[in-house]
């Protein structure tokens, strides 16, 4: 599909022009003062999500726009092609259809039945774990998507997970990780999974080859009951010595596979009905923003509000503040959503990009990071959006906590707005600081499934404008590449053809070095 590039279009000169206005001095604090209706205009209610975009910088005029560029850029007929099954994913030729794991069954479609085939079949097995108590310990072995995602929804989601039953990510080729957790579990009472689309990468086939080699020094010998894998190289794994096996399909992006297979361990955490819910909240997500218009279209509003502030008023990074503290992973987990599908500097065709992409997201949970960097969200030279997340009910009972988070959460976003004069004093705060605030009535499976799915879709807006391909990952591979010819260089010493930094850290590096 060719569609215009963003930067060619009438809405992006028109947006210039626009964002010259606010570089004179948009003041939010106005802006609320001159509309009484600033908040019902900038903030909605979507599936399970209420977003209030009222306090960042943007107005009637620039929200137009950037719809324009949206319309302009073919975002919709992009999207209906992602929908249809189309392989968007150009550079890899593969279509993106991790919606499809979270639509319901369609009898019509060989992909929805093998879906929930697997489906049916790992919700199954998940029923049968959380029903055996000899096993205690759940070790998911991944990295990236495969170890993100359902870390994140495990602690999410803790309020809802089984009593019993421990689970553990292990992520990292850094021994001292999986050393740790296998200090603390025995292998009669521990299910390890092996979470990896291609089953080739190197952290976690090193750290399942040594969970296996503990596994069978520790005296254990059924591999078939301890070992599960998660994966859509079925073959690697059962050459492995792996039987158990649940599979996905290659239109499925790691970051985006949390629905699939690698799901697992959510499953065995919040069981069947559970994960079913999860899913039935992110499809009404992925119904609103398949169906709902530009401009009452939560996900499309976001993206474009990112493409406003990377290309237009020039901001650079975007802080993630949940305030929730099961929502630690959270920002981890919007890190790689995010900026390993939009940190591109070229075009789906190849083309350099004359303008931004990702921004960097980071972020700490709430009240935690107001006594760390809030500092310099508040005064620093640096405008830095902000993300709150904030629940309603809480899932525990202790008197007073909840009320002073959420107050907390509320004081923030209006600091960083409305400042406080103290002109040319230490203690003025400038204010106009943007903020975007999400709410959910309760954190459960299914406002965690359609809060994360309006993110995806927001990617995916944002991505489109910028006419990059979201969905693959070249930027990992020759990091990849290097690590293994460095690995063989710890043996031999040698570094010839090495720059002289490289070299010398090697040395200093090599085990047995003074
Ligand atoms: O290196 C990046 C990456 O390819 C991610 O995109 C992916 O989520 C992660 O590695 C893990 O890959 P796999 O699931 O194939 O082990």
């Amino acid at each position: 599909m060719t569609r215009p590039r963003c930067d060619r279009t009438a809405a992006w000169a028109q947006l210039q022009g626009i964002s010259a206005q606010y570089a004179q001095g948009f003041e939010l604090r106005a802006a609320f003062a001159q509309d009484a209706q600033r908040f019902a205009a900038f903030s909605q209610q979507a599936p399970h999500v209420f977003a209030d975009l009222s306090k960042n910088l943007i107005d009637a005029a620039s929200e137009q726009a950037l719809l324009a560029l949206a319309r302009e850029t073919r975002v919709e007929a992009y999207r209906d092609a992602m929908f249809a099954g189309e392989r968007i994913n150009n550079t890899e030729n593969r279509a993106v259809k991790h919606w499809l794991l979270r639509a319901p069954r369609n009898a019509a479609d060989p992909d929805s039945l093998a879906v929930h085939e697997t489906l049916d079949a790992m919700l199954a097995f998940a029923e049968r774990v959380r029903a055996d108590t000899a096993i205690t310990d759940i070790v998911n072995i991944g990295i990236g998507g495969s170890d993100l995602g359902p870390q994140m929804a495990v602690a999410a989601l803790d309020a809802f997970s089984v009593p019993g039953k421990r689970c553990h990510f292990v992520s990292n080729i850094d021994g001292h990780e999986l050393a740790a957790v296998l200090r603390g579990v025995r292998p009669e009472s521990t299910l390890f999974l092996i979470a990896s689309k291609t089953f080739t990468t190197l952290e976690t086939m090193t750290n399942a080859r040594s969970a296996r080699q503990w596994f069978e020094q520790q005296g254990g010998r059924d591999i078939a009951r301890h070992f599960a894998a998660l994966t859509t190289n079925v073959e690697a794994a059962r050459a492995f010595g792996i039987t158990t096996t649940f599979g996905f399909w290659d239109w499925v992006g790691g970051r985006y596979s949390l629905w699939s297979a690698i799901g697992l361990p959510i499953a065995i955490a919040i069981g069947a009905e559970g994960f079913r819910e999860l899913l039935a909240g992110a499809h009404a997500m992925d119904e609103h923003f398949r169906t709902a218009p530009l401009a009452a279209n939560l996900p499309v509003r976001l993206g474009l509000l990112d493409v406003w502030y990377r290309n237009f008023l020039g901001f650079t990074s975007r802080s993630i503040a949940p305030y929730h503290s099961a929502l630690r992973r959270l920002p981890a987990y919007l890190q790689q959503l995010e900026m390993e599908s939009n940190g591109k500097s070229v075009d789906a065709q190849g083309q350099p990009l004359p303008f931004g992409s990702s921004p960097v997201l980071w972020g700490e949970p709430g009240t935690n990071g107001q006594h760390a960097y809030f500092q310099m969200l508040h005064q620093g030279t640096d405008r830095v959006p902000v993300e709150f997340f904030a629940v309603r009910d809480p899932a525990q009972a202790l008197p007073g906590h909840h009320e002073l988070l959420l107050a907390n959460a509320l004081a923030q976003a209006q600091a960083l707005m409305q400042g406080k004069a103290d002109p040319g004093g230490r203690r003025n705060f400038a204010g106009n600081r943007p903020s975007t605030f999400f709410l959910l009535d309760a954190l459960r499976p299914a406002s965690l499934g359609a809060l994360l799915a309006m993110y995806e879709h927001r990617v995916f807006t944002s991505g489109a404008v910028w006419g990059i391909d979201s969905f693959d990952q070249w930027g990992v591979e020759l990091g990849k590449v290097l690590a293994s010819e460095i690995a063989k260089r710890f043996d031999s010493g040698d570094v010839a053809g090495l720059d002289a930094s490289t070299a010398g850290l090697l040395q200093r590096l090599r085990p047995g070095r003074a």
